[in-house]
């Protein structure tokens, strides 16, 4: 068997690859690592723990917390405080952005922006989970990093990850060097290169949506659900319809498989409901490294202007010809 290369391993060994960075980023991603190796100890272990349920909390999104939500953020927060590699973390989970003071940290020259709890309803059924980050580079000389700082164009990403808590936990990040997966191997506490150069097919017949909201959709995502849905045998239709209700879990899926998810804009969602900062801008960094295309339905999510820390936006995402197919019937429609 091929000799194991961890996370740690790969980060280093990649580490030439950025001749300025002395190492910062590369502990700053170590950090990330060790965290999520805490969330996923929980996580695996939910059912046993006091740690199911609400925390009776709302969050700015108006979304009631899970305890794990709550516990995710802190393990996240207080890994990145002790790494001192990043000078702000950006949460779902908080309000305002939360600035990390400390001699070394408010120096540090990162920014960190995390969903660290993505697809909370699943929590308390045992469905797949996880946890979205994105990285940036301070743009502040000098002083106290601000929001200005947070507030960057998707194209400015340093690095964007995901971890999947599921059948097994993987943690798959960009940073700009094309996709790489490590699966976590809990005998010996490291993730381990799994999937190098992950690449997502550029066609796919697996369509991934909340058809619950179908009345409200565009009138091209309606034209769009009944092309995927006609039978056409040279098209390899109709698709598959997966939901999984965890954008990490149902975008993970179409990495592997190709595949598209879209998550409009919808009567209760008028501006979409997934976040551009912490879901839809690093989501859509990872699959354009590996090949695929991410829109809201008329432009590429990482240009789009980021005014507000939680900011929404609708996403198409996925096996670029599938993005383009739905593209192409938003601009006739809609
Ligand atoms: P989060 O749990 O971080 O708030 O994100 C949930 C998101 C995303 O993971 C998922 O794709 C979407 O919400 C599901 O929304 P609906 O339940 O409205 O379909
Ligand atoms: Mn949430
Ligand atoms: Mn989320
Ligand atoms: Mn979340």
């Amino acid at each position: 068997m091929q000799g194991v290369l961890t996370l740690g391993q790969f980060i280093i060994e990649k580490q030439n690859d950025f001749p300025y960075a002395k190492g910062e980023l590369s502990r700053l991603l170590r950090d990330i690592g060790i965290a999520s190796k805490i969330v996923n100890r929980e996580v695996n272990k939910a059912g046993l723990m006091d740690i199911l349920g609400d925390a009776g909390t709302i969050n700015i999104q108006g979304e009631c917390q899970k305890k794990l939500d709550v516990f995710a953020n802190e393990q996240f927060i207080s890994a990145l405080k002790s790494g001192g590699e990043c000078c702000i973390v950006a949460s779902e989970e908080n309000d305002e952005f939360v600035y990390i003071d400390g001699e070394v940290s408010k120096n540090a020259k990162y920014i960190v922006a995390i969903d660290p709890l993505d697809g909370s309803s699943n929590i308390d059924v045992n469905v797949a989970v996880g946890t979205i980050f994105s990285i940036y580079r301070r743009k502040s000389v000098d002083g106290k990093a601000t929001l200005a700082d947070v507030l960057q164009n998707g194209t400015e990403q340093v690095a964007a990850g995901y971890v999947i808590y599921g059948s097994s936990t993987m943690l798959v990040y960009t940073t700009g060097k094309g996709v790489n997966g490590f699966t976590l191997d809990p005998s010996i506490g490291e993730f381990c290169l799994s999937h190098p150069k992950m690449k997502i097919p550029e066609d796919g017949t697996i369509y991934s949506i909340n058809e619950g909201n179908y009345v409200h959709f565009p009138e091209g995502v309606k034209k769009y659900l009944k092309y995927c849905q006609v039978e056409d045998t040279d098209t390899l239709r109709p698709y598959t319809s997966r939901y999984i209700g965890s954008m990490v879990a149902d975008i993970h899926r179409n990495m592997i498989k190709g595949g598209i998810f879209i998550y409009p804009t919808t009567s209760s969602a008028p501006n979409g409901k997934l976040r551009l900062v912490y879901e839809c801008n690093p989501m859509a960094f990872i699959i354009e490294q590996a090949g695929g295309r991410a829109t809201d339905g008329y432009s590429r999510i990482l240009e789009k202007d980021v005014t507000s820390l939680h900011q929404r936006s609708a996403i198409f995402i996925g096996s670029e010809n599938m993005v383009l197919k739905v593209e192409s019937l938003m601009s006739e429609y809609s």
